[in-house]
């Protein structure tokens, strides 16, 4: 990927262009409040297939479709629950992404052939800007999973993007760049298949924040039976180095923990983030940056299980099985 446009401006004119490329069949890597999206039009599958050839990711792992707003829900999803549409009003624009049974328009090549579609609203206001002008040249969306090789680190800026990908875009394919993404980790998924919402995943959203804008209870379960979700079953967020979460002392290795934790003798301290939120934001690139100096090792003292805590300590758990 030798002249590909490395985006630092998202004028309109970019914006344009980049909805263009999508349009005639190209990928675009955009920044989301989340993490950075590897996005082509959810109505190509040519184009889609080609996500999963960049990103090396077996074919029937779904992809989330990205719309502008929840004017678009009825365009992709059918079967609408209540309290689906009271989440979509409550916490989009926003890092939360609804599983609802699938209309015609997200094909099996989305959906890895099953009857349910993922459907998420970012807030970032260049993937907004994005969105909304390739629907109005397209009448589509934009599918779009992390902009990483498949069950590697997910990239919170343009340049991780080029450290996992490059090697695998052509010269047409477009790289945005919208700074640091703010949230860090992956959006809440939520099933909305049900009688009542369940988290399939943590994220930045947590169940109190849903519960206190709910009606009906939510019921947390992270490991489904009948869905089929890749984050739920293999080892994922992963760096090269091995991470541990342990209280001892490992000379020498890498050490995160909030900034109140001291670091222990002979470890190398990579971030002290102030709160949890922090936490998630540098969460991943700490990751990469125990890579970039070659550790062997990275010991992480995970913040308590609460609130979005909870969303860390999953990406801990699955970034530190064995590969
Ligand atoms: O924050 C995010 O969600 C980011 C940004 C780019 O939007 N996207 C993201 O996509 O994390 P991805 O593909 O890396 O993770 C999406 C997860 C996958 O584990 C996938 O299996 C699950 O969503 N998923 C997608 N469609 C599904 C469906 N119909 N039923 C159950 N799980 C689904
Ligand atoms: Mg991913």
């Amino acid at each position: 990927m030798s002249n590909s446009p490395f985006l630092s401006v998202c004028t309109a004119d970019i914006i344009r262009n980049a909805a263009a490329a999508l349009k005639a069949g190209h990928l675009v890597a955009f920044p989301t409040e989340t993490v950075y999206g590897l996005g082509a039009d959810a109505r190509n599958p040519i184009a889609v297939k080609r996500i999963y050839e960049v990103k090396g990711r077996p074919s029937d792992h779904p992809l989330i479709v990205h719309i502008s707003s929840i004017n678009q829900l009825g365009n992709w999803a059918t079967e609408i629950p209540d309290y689906a549409i009271e989440l979509g009003r409550n916490f989009w624009p926003g890092p939360m992404t609804l599983i609802l049974k699938r209309k015609d328009l997200a094909g099996d090549f989305i959906t890895g052939g099953q009857d349910t579609v993922a459907l998420r609203v970012p807030s970032d206001p260049i993937a907004l800007a994005l969105i909304k002008e390739f629907e109005k040249i397209s009448n589509s969306a934009i599918a779009a999973p992390s902009a990483n090789r498949f069950g590697q680190v997910s990239p919170t800026s343009s340049s991780d993007v080029y450290e996992e990908l490059g090697e695998y875009l052509s010269d047409s394919d477009i790289v945005l760049n919208g700074g640091n993404s703010i949230i860090g980790i992956e959006s809440t998924i939520i099933d909305c298949t049900g009688k009542q919402p369940r988290i399939l995943r943590p994220g930045f959203i947590t169940l109190e924040q849903l519960e206190a804008r709910l009606d009906s209870p939510i019921v947390e379960q992270l490991v489904s039976t009948t869905l089929r979700f890749s984050g739920a079953f293999e080892k994922h967020y992963a760096p090269k180095c091995k991470i541990i979460l342990s209280d001892q002392i490992w000379k020498g290795a890498g050490f995160l923990a909030l900034k109140e934790i001291a670091t222990p003798g002979d470890m190398i301290r990579l971030a002290s983030p102030e709160s949890n939120e922090e936490f998630a934001r540098i969460l991943y690139s700490t990751f990469r940056e125990a890579d970039r100096k070659r550790l062997d090792l990275l010991v992480v003292r995970p913040p308590k299980s609460e609130g979005i805590g909870i969303a860390i300590i999953e990406r801990l758990s699955k970034a530190s099985l064995g590969r």
